[in-house]
């Protein structure tokens, strides 16, 4: 694996001839995706300022142009009218101030009055590295790229440590106000959130307190991305706590959870109903947010990362790496979220092939289980061995994925099996492979499973138990691949 130095890392794009080779040479790999979203060059991580303006889907990503390492980052912004077909716009924020001089970092994006604006981390560093974070704004201009306010709205607190980032901005109908949670860390390296109101968006916040979540005070060293939504009158606070080990996690110290509960902005108290869950089960799942102006109260509307801070992937050796999932539509039922695909998504399915056991890079799975325990092994080699393996165990209901089979292993130190506990039986799969990911929606989107996936060219088989009905489409590609920047 390439050595970066800090000094590569952190260089600043000056041109996009900089990069046009690579985008053309990354362009050749077998696992770029075509109906996800992914990096135009180098490297993409978390989704940002995800929202729906003016009839236009905007969304960004955390992006290091250079290679597959995380250094500086912009936000590549690419917009879409139906959440399914993208176009890249170029680079949404760049790291070009003395508060953001070393990375524009994740946040959010909020659409009022006509007006799209971005929240962002402004992530400084001084001579000597030690690190400043800013809660920093732009508003969408009407060249359609956002346009940084000069100065950043606040900066950190003293009482809590460097790591304060990744604002969320949402308006409270009840309080007249605006409040922007912030991922943080106390002192005594406790991941928390804290919290700022202000009645107008490009001033006056202040302090408003750090959230209090009865029963987790003591979670995590670092609550990253927070997301709170209300949805059918339940308030989801989605986020990914980071230094710690969960259970059922293997080794991984990276994790996207959620809780149902009741906010309350009198107090700062977001009461959880219940423990936390896992929002997705899979390898390969961090920073999720959701969408902005959605104007469904029953539905939101989430994406995220398909890949884990400090692990690595096998394109990693093509100066290439990261892509995000389907955007997914939430709602809440029976006490938990339920999750599926955007609709519409079946829209991209070519004609349906025959179920014989040959799987194309790019294709959706639907497949109905029989009763009982049952086995579906996705890229098997022509004689049915290896593969990403789905186990279900009926007495237990839980279904176990193991990519110990794959040609190409990939962060084995941390898991390569995990288990996805399901409530009801397993009766129905929703499987979308493009060319380096695989995400499964179990029952109607009762859990979620999402991994990366990278096939070699004798793994595109699959087997399934007796008594299975499987479909099986191509997916037409959707996402494009322009360079632009
Ligand atoms: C999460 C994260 C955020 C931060 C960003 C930097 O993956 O660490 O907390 O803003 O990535 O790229």
């Amino acid at each position: 694996m390439k050595e970066w130095t800090r000094e590569e890392r952190y260089r600043v794009l000056q041109s996009s001839d900089e990069i046009k080779d690579l985008h053309e040479r990354i362009g050749k790999s077998v696992y770029r995706q075509t109906y996800h979203v992914q990096p135009v060059t180098g490297l993409s991580s978390d989704p940002n300022g995800f929202a729906l303006h003016k009839g236009v889907w905007h969304l960004c990503y955390q992006w290091c142009p250079w290679g597959a390492v995380h250094g500086l980052k912009y936000w590549y912004h690419v917009t879409s009218e139906d959440l399914i077909h993208w176009r890249n716009e170029g680079v949404g924020l760049a790291p070009d101030c003395e508060y953001d001089n070393r990375g524009t970092h994740s946040g959010s994006a909020i659409s009022v009055g006509g007006d799209l604006y971005f929240f962002y981390t402004g992530n400084h560093r001084d001579e000597d590295w030690t690190r400043t974070p800013y809660t920093c704004a732009a508003v969408l201009g009407a060249d359609g790229k956002p346009h940084k306010l000069d100065k950043p709205l606040f900066g950190p607190r003293d009482t809590h440590s460097e790591h304060q980032r990744d604002p969320k901005i949402v308006w409270v109908e009840s309080k007249k106000k605006y409040f922007i949670f912030i991922g943080a860390q106390t002192r005594d390296l406790k991941g928390c959130v804290l919290v700022y109101e202000s009645a107008e968006l490009l001033s006056g916040w202040t302090f408003a307190g750090q959230l209090k979540v009865p029963g987790y005070e003591s979670f995590g060293g670092m609550w990253e991305c927070p997301y709170i939504v209300n949805i059918s009158g339940k308030d989801v606070l989605i986020f990914s706590p980071q230094y710690t080990k969960l259970p059922g996690r293997g080794e991984s110290t990276n994790h996207n959870v959620y809780f149902l509960g009741t906010m309350d902005y009198d107090t700062l108290t977001f009461t959880p109903d219940g423990p936390y869950r896992y929002l997705d089960y899979g390898f390969d799942f961090y920073a999720a947010q959701g969408a902005a102006n959605v104007g469904d109260p029953d539905k939101a509307i989430l994406i995220s990362w398909i890949g884990l801070p400090d692990n690595h992937y096998p394109t990693e050796e093509e100066d290439w790496e990261g892509t995000m999932t389907l955007p997914r539509e939430l709602r809440v039922k029976g006490g938990r979220l339920v999750q599926t695909p955007i609709s519409g998504i079946e829209t991209l399915r070519g004609p349906e092939l025959p179920a014989n056991g040959d799987l194309p890079a790019a294709c959706e799975l639907a497949v109905e289980a029989p009763e009982g325990d049952f086995d579906l092994n996705l890229f098997v080699k022509e004689d049915g061995t290896g593969g990403l393996w789905l186990h279900y165990d009926a007495a237990k209901r839980v279904c176990t994925l193991d990519r110990t089979g794959m040609d190409k292993r990939f962060n084995t130190q941390v898991f390569e099996v995990l288990d996805m506990p399901i409530e009801t039986p397993l009766k129905t799969l929703r499987i979308f492979i493009d060319h380096c990911s695989t995400e499964f929606f179990v029952n109607d989107g009762e859990a979620t499973f999402t991994t990366r996936s990278y096939p070699t060219a004798r793994e595109f088989h699959y087997t399934v138990s007796d008594g299975a009905k499987v479909q099986i489409w191509t997916m037409k590609p959707s996402v494009k691949d322009d360079f632009v920047v």
